[in-house]
């Protein structure tokens, strides 16, 4: 399959720049597209076939529900039923924006959409050329993010276009994402909310808004526990993984400084490529390996905006080990290190 890609100004609403991909998910194919938060990659959720289609191209395995893309608030009773008034409150407040919400689902929603579950995830985008193409296509679009499962999520177009060339009908290519991690999932079928990943809207915003919610206990474990299941189906899976191994280094900057310098030095020496995550503010300090910068700690959303470039960078540099600083600190630190944690396959250590 030749996959089409189609360069879009952010603000478009030009009807030619959206007909080709609305007609593409019409016919239950598939498009990828930029979210505020990540690329999607797209399909007529309501169609069993099109969902299908994600599965396979995504190499994604079948348990792991899509969630479902909207433009506008209405469809949350279309798709959803028994819909608590915090859930819409949460809607009201967050939406458009990066928080999915899960609810259970209408019989509209086939099965072969949630992965087997009667519960359904929702999020309105706050991107403009997403809500254009949903509103276009008059599509409820499920949509994971478009990469191969395993793989660092796409920030931008030329991501997608590493995985999925020849395998979707379609990218629309909005330039970088704004946020650069994936949007944060609260199920609200639980008496007590919870939060099953952790996003770019944190608990304490959401708290503001409905009181207490709870966290999966899985997030909070240091070290996966294979007795323990995640309520998000996908969070069981090794996501984000970069092909180097990594480890997170944690302690007084200084300190990890001189770590990671003197093993990067030892892995030099015994001939392998090696991998620094550093910051704006570190970088200089680095005087061997191959050193990114992941963004400035003085902006910590830059951080999350450089994070899955750079597992991608040190994926195509074809680099054998990779020390990063750890980011626990500030607002987000929740949500970066849920990801980058994953990405290490745990491996931190404290000093
Ligand atoms: O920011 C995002 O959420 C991006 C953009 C494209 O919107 N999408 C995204 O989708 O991250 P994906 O498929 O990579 O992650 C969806 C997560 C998975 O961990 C899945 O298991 C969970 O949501 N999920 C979906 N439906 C669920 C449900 N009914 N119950 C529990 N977890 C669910
Ligand atoms: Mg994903």
């Amino acid at each position: 399959m030749e996959t089409i890609i189609k360069k879009i100004d952010i603000h478009s609403k030009k009807p030619e720049d959206f007909s080709k991909a609305a007609y593409i998910l019409q016919q239950g194919g598939l498009v990828a597209f930029p979210t505020e938060t990540v690329y999607g990659l797209g399909a007529d959720g309501l169609n069993k076939e099109a969902a299908k289609k994600i599965y396979y191209a995504k190499g994604r395995p079948s348990d792991n529900p899509l969630i479902l893309h909207i433009a506008d608030k209405d469809a949350l009773d279309v798709l959803a039923i028994d819909v608590p008034k915090n859930a819409k409150k949460l809607a009201e407040k967050f939406w458009p924006g990066p928080l999915t919400i899960i609810l259970k689902k209408s019989i509209q929603v086939p099965k072969e959409t949630t992965g087997g579950l009667n519960t359904v995830a929702i999020r309105m985008p706050a991107h403009p050329l997403a809500l254009e193409l949903i509103r276009r296509s008059h599509v409820f679009i499920a949509a994971p993010s478009a990469n191969t499962s395993g793989r660092p999520s796409p920030t931008c177009a030329s991501h997608v276009f590493e995985d999925l060339n020849g395998k979707i009908d379609m990218i629309l290519d909005g330039g970088s994402v704004e946020i650069g991690i994936e949007s944060t999932i609260i199920d609200m079928t639980s008496e007590i909310p919870m939060i099953l990943r952790p996003g770019f809207i944190t608990r304490e915003m959401i708290e503001k808004e409905i009181g207490t919610v709870s966290y999966d206990r899985v997030v909070l474990l240091e070290k996966p526990d294979t007795h323990i299941l995640p309520k998000a189906p996908g969070m069981k899976y090794r996501h984000y993984a970069p092909k180097g191994n990594l480890c997170i280094i944690e302690g007084k900057m200084e300190q990890v400084i001189d770590y990671i310098s003197c093993n990067v030095h030892k892995k030099i020496l015994q001939g392998n490529r090696v991998g620094i995550i550093a910051t704006e503010e570190t970088k200089e300090q680095y005087k061997e390996g191959i050193v990114k910068t992941i963004g400035s700690r003085k902006d910590e959303k830059t951080i999350l905006q450089g994070l899955y470039s750079v597992l991608r960078e040190f994926d195509s540099l074809k680099v054998e080990y990779i020390y990063s600083e750890s980011f626990s600190e500030g607002e987000h630190g929740q949500a970066i290190m849920n990801r980058l944690l994953k990405a290490a396959g745990y491996q931190k250590e404290k000093i």
